[in-house]
């Protein structure tokens, strides 16, 4: 098990420089995640960018493309481009999404929802039992948010997360954001999914913005944590204790201070939980 803690945020091209400048723990930040495709080529300047910056500060990977869910092959030679960016930045942990992104060799751009079926179960189990043995670690899979549900669902989508890790014995990126942002589109109170994530495979944290639209919340990863984010956050920390967690901005992306005063915030938030819990009654 990964000894990594504390609080990252997500390596975006705009803060390379800042990186390069300042040791990222000299700024506030103890860890940084990457987006695993962007470093999946021979040589370049990410490439070289990254290389410096990983001398400075842990990593960990993340992925958008792996398709665990989906139904054509897994991809054998992403999977030997992924294991060896692995063998070049040694991160803490490597993860990718728990949904579908295409079909019949077509990339969708997506992170789309899966039926919480038992057959879906057995399937994406035993990809990630695949995916586990072709990368020689254990895959974290994160929850996507939604919009649209299955009229086949057997289950919920906690459920189904809570069975797969046991059956795959893979670990989780739980993004609470996500959470909240599925919450509200179909109606379920938020604590629920977070009371019945296992425990002890939960690894990391992702906290983001969404927007709010006409028809309910859209995940756009471009703006601040709102307010009911973070209250949710205070209640997963409340329940799992301690979890390396980062604020992940995709988009409009603002100077790094300002992320990283967020990140501060996680940091107080996180604090403010954890000696409440063991307060000691008078
Ligand atoms: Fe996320």
């Amino acid at each position: 098990m990964s000894e990594l803690m504390g609080f990252g945020l997500g390596l975006r091209t705009d803060h390379y420089a800042d990186f390069r400048a300042t040791p990222a723990p000299a700024l506030g930040v103890d860890w940084l995640e990457v987006i695993s495709e962007n470093y999946m080529v021979p040589g370049g300047k990410p490439l070289a960018h990254l290389d410096a910056i990983r001398r400075d500060v842990p990593m960990v990977m993340h992925g958008v493309s792996l398709n665990i869910g989906g139904s054509d092959p897994l991809d054998l030679g992403y999977l030997r481009d992924l294991r060896a960016l692995a063998a070049r930045i040694e991160p803490a942990w490597v993860s990718d999404h728990l949904c579908w992104t295409g079909v019949d060799g077509r990339q969708l751009h997506d992170l789309l929802p899966l039926p919480y079926t038992e057959a879906a179960l057995r399937h994406v189990a035993g990809r990630v039992l695949q995916v586990q043995d072709a990368l020689g670690r254990r895959l974290l899979l994160e929850n996507v948010s939604s919009y649209i549900g299955w009229a086949a669902d057997e289950t919920s989508e906690w459920q189904f997360i809570a069975e797969l890790a046991e059956r795959a014995d893979c670990e989780l990126l739980l993004d609470v954001n996500n959470v909240y942002v599925s919450a509200v589109n179909h109606g379920f109170d938020p604590r629920t999914f977070i009371d019945a994530v296992p425990a002890h495979r939960v690894r990391q944290i992702h906290l983001a913005g969404h927007e709010v639209g006409e028809q309910g919340l859209i995940d756009t990863h471009d703006q601040p944590v709102c307010e009911a984010v973070w209250a949710l956050y205070r209640h997963t920390i409340a329940r799992l204790g301690p979890v390396p967690t980062m604020i992940e901005r995709d988009d409009h992306i603002p100077p790094l201070a300002e992320l990283v005063a967020e990140l501060k915030r996680a940091r107080h938030e996180a604090a403010r939980e954890l000696t409440d819990r063991h307060a000691v009654p008078a």
